[in-house]
């Protein structure tokens, strides 16, 4: 009953939370503000100039201009990217691999719909790279999730129509993109809980059920 399911990337697909929790750190270090987990938690589906706006707020630092912004986006990204570099195809896991094999084999279409500018790169490392139907990431929007523009256009370069299209989210700002996007949804993680989501899930496989596996 869905053509396609649009899968986030961070924190479905794979895990890149403590790669980005580590560089905000460094970041944060450095610029001498806190940062904690309960921060970082914040940061998810949220772009990358946005988490520093959270970062900086949290810390009080409102005297840095928009030159040092940029650069401190692109110092973290740096880190970042450093880290996602000994990222492997065994950080993918059996389960989600198999259950992506099992929703293609159904005739679905499978679709990206990222926040991240890393996007791409996260997915050869996993050994994804041209597995998808189509991706639309951090590099193909203007505005970012709970903007529902990332799901559109994942929608729209898959060629399904947004009411028969599932989302997957780990993000409160994902399910709300979503909604917005006039798509159903799965939550998983953090999430599932959230009353939004059409589906809470335990497990990711459980997506083959929604999806209707007989
Ligand atoms: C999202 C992550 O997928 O991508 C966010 O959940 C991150 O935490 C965002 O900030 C942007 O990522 P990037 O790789 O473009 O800095
Ligand atoms: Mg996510």
């Amino acid at each position: 009953r869905y053509d396609a399911v649009i899968f986030d990337l961070d924190g479905v697909i794979c895990h890149t939370d403590a790669y980005h929790y580590e560089a905000w750190k460094a970041l944060a270090d450095r610029l001498g503000v806190p940062f904690d987990q309960q921060i970082n938690n914040l940061l998810r589906g949220v772009s990358r100039e946005e988490s520093l706006e959270i970062i900086l707020r949290h810390g009080g630092l409102t005297t840095l201009t928009e030159e040092e912004k940029r650069r401190a986006c692109a110092e973290k990204n740096e880190i970042y990217k450093g880290l996602l570099d000994e990222m492997s195809p065994a950080d993918l896991s059996a389960e989600v691999k198999d259950t992506l094999d099992g929703l293609r084999a159904m005739g679905i279409k499978l679709a990206i719909g990222s926040s991240s500018k890393n996007a791409k790169k996260i997915l050869e490392r996993i050994g994804l790279g041209g597995y998808f139907d189509a991706v639309s990431d951090g590099t193909n929007i203007t505005r970012s999730k709970p903007d529902p523009e990332v799901f559109l256009l994942a929608a729209q370069y898959a060629a399904a129509d947004p009411e028969h299209c599932l989302v997957v989210e780990d993000a409160r700002a994902g399910i709300e993109a979503a909604c917005r996007a006039g798509m159903d949804s799965a939550g998983i993680g953090d999430a599932a809980s959230c009353g939004e989501a059409c589906y809470g899930m335990e497990t990711f496989s459980q997506l083959l059920i929604i999806c209707g596996k007989p």
